[in-house]
């Protein structure tokens, strides 16, 4: 290499950097886009999914945090997999899993999905995705260069003859399954379904991503089986688990985790340490001591509770207003389609007036076109009962002002 001798001036111009082809490829993240709505004052949120002020366990973590403030491993390095102390109280919270899965500690489900889907796919290879989709798993696969082709399971095509052609058309790398309370649909799968999946991702050699963050928040029933758990019955089947502690505890811990074959958290342990070297020290001790706490189970009571009343009054005010939906079990969300006669142009904006603030449907579609244009999702966790109440009257009063 050659030095420039000392005192030859340098001719230095502007000069806007080349930037990744992948990262240019990101879409917006359309839900991401509003905060900037939600944050003017008086709104009235119905678009984003976190829960309500009234529904975190304000004195537990409190508490938790008081006592982890004052452990000296708080504020170290740890391991790139994750406190192993942390790892041993969330096996209570993991389903039932083949022998051998590990679990790893993650930055909430959103990088469980990304460390997986990046483990597994090389890019230019395909992943399969549910439509509606959560619009975030399209920033991933944009980002790991993956082509994303849309599955959808209906209820006349018991034998799932539609996801087996998906998944014969080779190059296929990974299936996505957001099987119970999904987002945005409040959908959850039956057991004969999920069985069906992943009888077919096994002969097609396909693993499957469960992204499982709303498991905890059913209403009445548990959901069924995960398909994490149904894997050990079904021979050749690997599912990858993803489960968070936002919609239970607080998504600002940014904590979740997966489970996995160690074949594939390894890879995933790598990539993690790649990237930012591990979990967050803090936010691991406050989630260990609020778990040791033992204040779990009574308030996911409280917030089950709750949220089911929230989505009873929702859906009685949608019910009323003419709305078509199918009613949620669990979960956070509601993906109703506007009554008839609904002027749709220029809805968002009427609503928006009314301080009320909604995430439009056609961000849930794979190629943000038009589809589910004449759907809203709305979040029945967000606001107190009042508050979603009077959201919820603004809304109908704004549809064909
Ligand atoms: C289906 C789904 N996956 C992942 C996430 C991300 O959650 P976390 O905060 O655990 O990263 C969300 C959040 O809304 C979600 O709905």
């Amino acid at each position: 290499m050659q030095h420039l001798p000392t005192g030859t001036p340098l001719r230095t111009q502007a000069f806007s950097p080349d930037l990744s082809p992948l990262v240019l490829a990101i879409p917006e993240n359309p839900l991401r886009a509003l905060f900037p709505y939600a944050a003017r004052p008086g709104m009235l949120n119905l678009a984003s999914g976190h829960p309500s002020p009234d529904a975190y366990d304000t004195e537990g973590l409190t508490e938790a945090s008081r006592r982890a403030a004052a452990d000296a491993a708080a504020w170290s390095y740890g391991p790139s997999a994750g406190d192993p102390q942390l790892i041993a109280a969330l096996e209570a919270l993991t389903p039932t899993r083949p022998r051998g899965h590990r679990l790893i500690v993650t930055s909430g489900a959103q990088q469980a999905v990304d460390l997986a889907l990046r483990s597994l796919a090389r890019p230019g290879s395909t992943v399969l995705l549910p439509e509606p989709i959560y619009p975030a798993i399209l920033s991933i696969c944009a980002a790991a260069g993956l082509r994303v082709e849309a599955y959808r399971l209906k209820a006349d095509d018991p034998e799932l003859a539609d996801l087996s052609r998906a998944l014969g058309r080779g190059e296929v790398a990974a299936l996505y399954a957001q099987p119970t309370f999904s987002n945005p649909g409040g959908e959850t799968w039956g057991l004969a379904v999920r069985k069906r999946v992943l009888e077919l991702c096994a002969a097609h050699r396909v693993p499957v991503i469960e992204d499982d963050p709303y498991r905890a928040l059913c209403h009445a029933e548990a959901p069924p089986a995960a398909l994490v758990e149904l894997s050990a019955q079904v021979q050749g089947s690997i599912v990858i688990w993803a489960g968070s502690l936002s919609k239970t505890l607080a998504p600002g811990l940014r904590l979740g985790w997966a489970a996995a074959p160690p074949t594939v958290t390894g890879p995933m342990t790598e990539l993690r340490q790649a990237g930012d070297l591990q979990p967050n020290s803090l936010a691991q001790r406050v989630a260990l001591r609020y778990l040791e706490l033992d204040r779990l189970d009574r308030h996911l009571t409280r917030v089950r509770g709750l949220y089911a009343a929230r989505h009873d009054r929702l859906a009685a005010v949608l019910g009323a207003a003419g709305f078509s939906f199918e009613p949620a079990a669990g979960g956070m969300f509601l993906f109703p389609a506007l009554p008839e006669d609904t002027a749709i142009e220029g809805l968002f904006e009427r609503v928006l007036k009314q301080n009320v603030l909604y995430a439009p449907g056609p961000s849930f579609a794979l190629n943000r076109d038009a589809r589910f244009g004449n759907r809203l999702r709305l979040c029945f966790a967000g606001l107190d009962a009042e508050a979603l109440a009077t959201a919820a009257a603004r809304l109908v009063a704004a549809l064909n002002e």
